[in-house]
């Protein structure tokens, strides 16, 4: 495994291996690594010939400068982890490596990025595209893969990918738990004792609300998630959202033909968390 701060070394790397013949699978993360983020390399090593993983704490993305202070890092760990897998290149770069001048890229994601995520955090969705379409465009991966933790940005990067053009094939893989059911995510580090006992209650509200699709409708559904959430002492709910899974347009009752999703962020103390669940 290699570690790579710089692009064009990385651009060399494949080139060998794309000269060998070899498929390269991606996987843009932001560190903090856990089995979530294992289970997207897993993923890619299963398919391609050449994997890479990116580890860059994107700040175009950070709509709050307090959230990007505190976002955990910790790369020697994240080091340790990847050399137990089958990684060929750790790309690490720094912010100027990726952000060279104040140019920006902009990508109309309407209406997907002006929803759930959009509402609450102001061009976030425009950092998130404008890093991964430099990611894509830096690699030419074969394959890309997300996590369906991130729904909506899982559906954006489908959409950036139209936009862009390029044959790459985006691959979703499915939320990793932990055994209380809590989504793994870097930001659960962040939760204290109390938080941290609190915070399965996110992911049981949504399977209980799954099981009332036979019975009530998604907008009852969503006053129930709400008053049951906002009920817990340590957690305030931001949204709660039942949508279609391609338009992320709001579901306003259980027509068959479409699969829909219900989307939640939760603030727990000072850390917010987000989860989903499929209803289809
Ligand atoms: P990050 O939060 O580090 O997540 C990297 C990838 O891991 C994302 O595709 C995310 O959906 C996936 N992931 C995180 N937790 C997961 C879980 N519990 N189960 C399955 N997959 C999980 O998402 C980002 O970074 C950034 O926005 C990025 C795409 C790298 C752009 O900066």
């Amino acid at each position: 495994m290699k570690t790579l701060a710089h692009i064009p070394a990385l651009q060399v790397d494949l080139e060998l291996a794309r000269k060998a013949g070899k498929t390269v699978g991606l996987i843009p993360t932001m560190g903090a690594l856990h089995q979530g983020h294992l289970s997207l390399i897993e993923a890619a090593e299963k398919e391609n010939d050449f994997v890479v993983v990116t580890i860059f704490v994107n700040p175009t993305q950070f709509n709050e400068k307090k959230d990007l202070e505190k976002y955990p890092r910790n790369l020697e760990k994240d080091l340790a982890l990847l050399a137990e897998l089958k990684v060929d290149i750790v790309f690490a770069p720094d912010e100027h490596e990726m952000y060279p001048s104040e140019k920006k890229r902009i990508y109309d994601l309407r209406p997907l990025d002006t929803v759930m995520e959009g509402r609450f955090r102001a061009g976030h969705f425009a950092g998130v595209a404008e890093i991964v379409s430099k990611l894509f465009e830096i690699s030419s991966p074969d394959a890309a893969y997300f996590g369906l933790k991130d729904f909506q940005q899982l559906t954006i990067i489908r959409r950036l990918h139209d936009l862009m053009g390029m044959k790459i094939r985006i691959v979703g893989c499915p939320i990793i738990r932990e055994d209380d059911g809590l989504a793994m995510s870097s930001r659960n580090q962040l939760l204290n004792k109390s938080e941290r006992n609190a915070a399965p209650h996110i992911y049981k509200t949504l399977l209980e609300a799954k099981t009332l699709r036979s019975t009530y409708s998604p907008a009852e559904i969503s006053d129930h998630v709400r008053a049951e959430i906002n009920a817990h002492p340590l957690m305030s709910l931001e949204y709660f959202e039942i949508v279609e899974d391609k338009g992320l347009t709001l579901a306003s009752s259980w027509d068959s033909g479409v699969n829909r999703v219900g989307c939640i962020a939760v603030q727990l103390g000072a850390v917010r968390l987000i989860d989903n669940i499929y209803f289809d």
